[in-house]
C-alpha cells in the first residue's frame, strides 16, 4: 500500500487538545489520522538560517515540519499568499496589493520545500498538496524529476477568470497547477472558473468526464466538497455539556436565547455585516431587547497583515457602538470574544444556543456551519443562518440561506429563526444531517484519492502513447 504524503503550508495542530485551527487544519488531519502517512509543511516558526526539516511521529501519522526564515515568512506567507492571493481568491481586490519580490519569494520558497520533500520521498509514494500557499508545488516537484501521482487540493474560493487576471502572474500560476494529476475545488461553480480560464483563454480544453488537457498535461478537475464526521461531532457536543465554560454560558443566559458565530477574525467572514444586521433586528424588533444575545467568537489570526490590524479595529468599534446603544445593565446585546476555544468545547457551545450565524462574504467550504449542524440536540435544534456565498449553502439544504450583504434579509432570517417551530426546527435538521453523513470526510478523501491513483495511471499511460505516437510519426 502506498503512503501518503500530504503537503500543507500549516500543519497543525500536533497536540490533540490544542484550540480550534482553520478548516484545512481540522479536514486534513482527521483524514491522515485514518490512512496514516506523513504530514510536510511548515513548522509555525520563524528561523535565522535555513534547516532540515525536523520529523515526529505521534501514532500513525509522522509529522516533517520546516522553519521559514523571516525573508521567506514575509514574501511567501505574509506577502503573496496573504495580500494578494488570499483577499483576489475572497474577491477582495480592492485589499489585494501585489509585489515582484514577494512573488519571487513565493515561487523560492515553493521551490525550496519540494526539495526538503524530495529527500523524504519514497517511488510508491501518493502526493496531496492544499490550499493557495502551494499552487506551484507540483511544478517544482516535477522539475527535481518527481514522478509520483501528486494531487492538490484548495481549499477556498477560485475566482472567475476576470477576477483571476488582476493578479499579473496569473498564467503562470495556472500553467504551474496543469503540473499537478488531479485538482480539486470545494463547489461547482470554482471548478468552472478554472476551466473557464482554460478555455477561454484557449489554454487548454475539457471533456464531460471532467478531463483537462491544457500545457502538454492531462489532468482531472473536480468539485470535491469537503465533509466532516457529524455522528463524531455530536457525540463530542453531548459529552462536553457538563463542561464549565458550558455551564457558565447556560447559566448566564437566564432564559435568554443565543445566537452563535465562531470565525476567525478574517474580513472575508463578513463580521461587520453580521453585527450590523443583529443591530438591524433589535432596532425592527424591540420586543427581542433582553431576550438575546450574539455570542462572537472570533480569535485574531495573521495580525501583521494591514488589513486584518483594520477589520479588527473597524469590528472592535461596531460592538462597542452596538453595545452602547442597546445594552441595559443586565443585558449586553454583543458578547465579542477575540480567543481560541477548544473544538470539542465550541460543539458543546453550539449546542447551548438557538441560532448558528454563518455569513461570510465569501467562503470556500466553511466547516464551522457543517459543525454547528452536527453539534445540535436533533430533539431540540438550534437553526444555521448561513451565507448563500459559502461553499455549504450548495450542501445544507435546512439552513436559512441569507444574501450577507442584504442586512435586512439578514435580520428577517435571525427573527425567523428565533421563532421556529419545534417541529419545523427538527425537519430542517434531518434534513441536513443525513446528507453530511453520506459526504462525510472519509468520502471526500477517499473520492479525491481514487482520482488521483487512476487519474495518475491513466495520464501516464497517455503521456506514454503520445511519446510513441511522436517517435512513430517523425521515423
Ligand atoms: C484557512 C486556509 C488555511 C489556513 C487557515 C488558517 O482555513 O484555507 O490554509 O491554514 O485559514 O490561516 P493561517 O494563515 O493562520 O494558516
Amino acid at each position: 500500500m502506498s503512503r501518503l504524503i500530504v503537503v500543507s503550508n500549516r500543519v497543525a495542530p500536533i497536540q490533540e487538545a490544542r484550540p480550534a485551527a482553520g478548516g484545512l487544519a481540522i479536514g486534513v488531519l482527521d483524514a491522515l489520522k485514518e490512512t496514516g502517512g506523513v504530514w510536510f509543511g511548515w513548522s509555525g516558526e520563524t528561523i535565522s538560517e535555513p534547516s532540515v526539516p525536523v520529523i515526529e511521529k505521534q501514532g500513525n501519522v509522522t509529522y516533517a515540519t520546516v522553519g521559514l526564515t523571516k525573508r521567506d515568512y514575509d514574501e511567501y506567507y505574509r506577502g503573496f499568499s496573504n495580500t494578494t492571493l488570499w483577499p483576489t481568491f475572497h474577491y477582495r481586490n480592492d485589499l489585494s496589493r501585489y509585489d515582484r519580490g514577494d512573488y519571487a519569494g513565493y515561487q523560492r520558497v515553493n521551490a525550496t520545500l519540494a526539495k526538503q520533500l524530495k529527500e523524504l520521498l519514497r517511488p510508491s509514494d501518493i502526493i496531496w498538496v492544499h490550499d493557495y500557499h502551494l499552487l506551484p508545488f507540483a511544478r517544482c516537484l516535477r522539475e527535481l524529476g518527481v514522478k509520483n501521482p501528486i494531487g492538490f487540493f484548495l481549499h477556498i474560493p477560485f475566482p472567475v477568470p476576470e477576477v483571476l487576471r488582476t493578479i499579473p502572474p496569473h498564467e503562470e500560476l495556472v500553467k504551474a497547477m496543469c503540473s499537478y494529476d488531479v485538482i480539486g475545488f470545494q463547489t461547482e461553480a470554482d471548478r468552472q472558473s478554472f476551466v473557464d480560464y482554460i478555455e477561454r483563454g484557449q489554454h487548454g480544453t475539457s471533456s464531460e468526464d471532467g478531463m483537462v488537457h491544457a500545457y502538454n498535461r492531462f489532468l482531472k478537475v473536480g468539485a470535491y466538497p469537503i465533509g466532516i464526521y457529524p455522528d463524531a461531532i455530536a457525540k463530542a457536543a453531548e459529552q462536553f455539556t457538563d463542561r464549565k465554560a458550558v455551564r457558565s454560558l447556560r447559566d448566564g443566559m437566564r432564559g435568554r436565547k443565543l445566537i452563535m458565530s465562531v470565525d476567525r477574525l478574517d474580513y472575508s467572514k463578513g463580521l461587520v455585516e453580521r453585527f450590523q444586521a443583529f443591530e438591524r433586528l433589535l432596532l425592527n424588533a424591540p420586543g427581542w431587547h433582553g431576550r438575546v444575545s450574539l455570542v462572537q467568537i472570533a480569535p485574531p489570526t495573521r495580525a501583521d497583515v494591514q488589513t486584518y490590524q483594520r477589520i479588527r479595529q473597524t469590528l472592535e468599534g461596531e460592538a462597542g457602538r452596538i453595545n452602547g446603544r442597546f445594552a441595559q445593565l443586565d443585558w449586553t446585546p454583543i458578547q465579542y470574544l477575540n480567543r481560541k476555544y477548544e473544538r470539542n468545547l465550541l460543539m458543546a457551545l453550539f449546542r447551548q444556543s438557538q441560532v448558528g450565524y454563518v455569513t461570510p462574504l465569501r467562503d470556500g467550504m466553511n466547516l464551522v456551519a457543517k459543525e454547528y449542524v452536527a453539534s445540535q440536540d436533533p430533539a431540540d435544534p438550534g437553526v444555521l443562518v448561513l451565507s448563500q456565498f459559502a461553499g455549504a449553502a450548495e450542501q445544507l439544504p435546512g439552513a436559512l440561506v441569507v444574501n450577507p450583504f442584504d442586512l435586512s434579509q439578514m435580520a428577517e432570517a435571525l427573527e425567523r429563526a428565533l421563532s421556529m417551530p419545534l417541529a419545523e426546527r427538527q425537519a430542517r435538521h434531518a434534513d441536513m444531517m443525513e446528507p453530511m453523513r453520506e459526504n462525510n470526510l472519509s468520502v471526500w478523501r477517499d473520492t479525491f484519492l481514487d482520482d488521483l491513483r487512476h487519474v495518475a495511471t491513466a495520464s501516464s499511460v497517455t503521456a506514454k502513447a503520445v511519446k510513441l505516437a511522436d517517435v512513430t510519426a517523425s521515423s
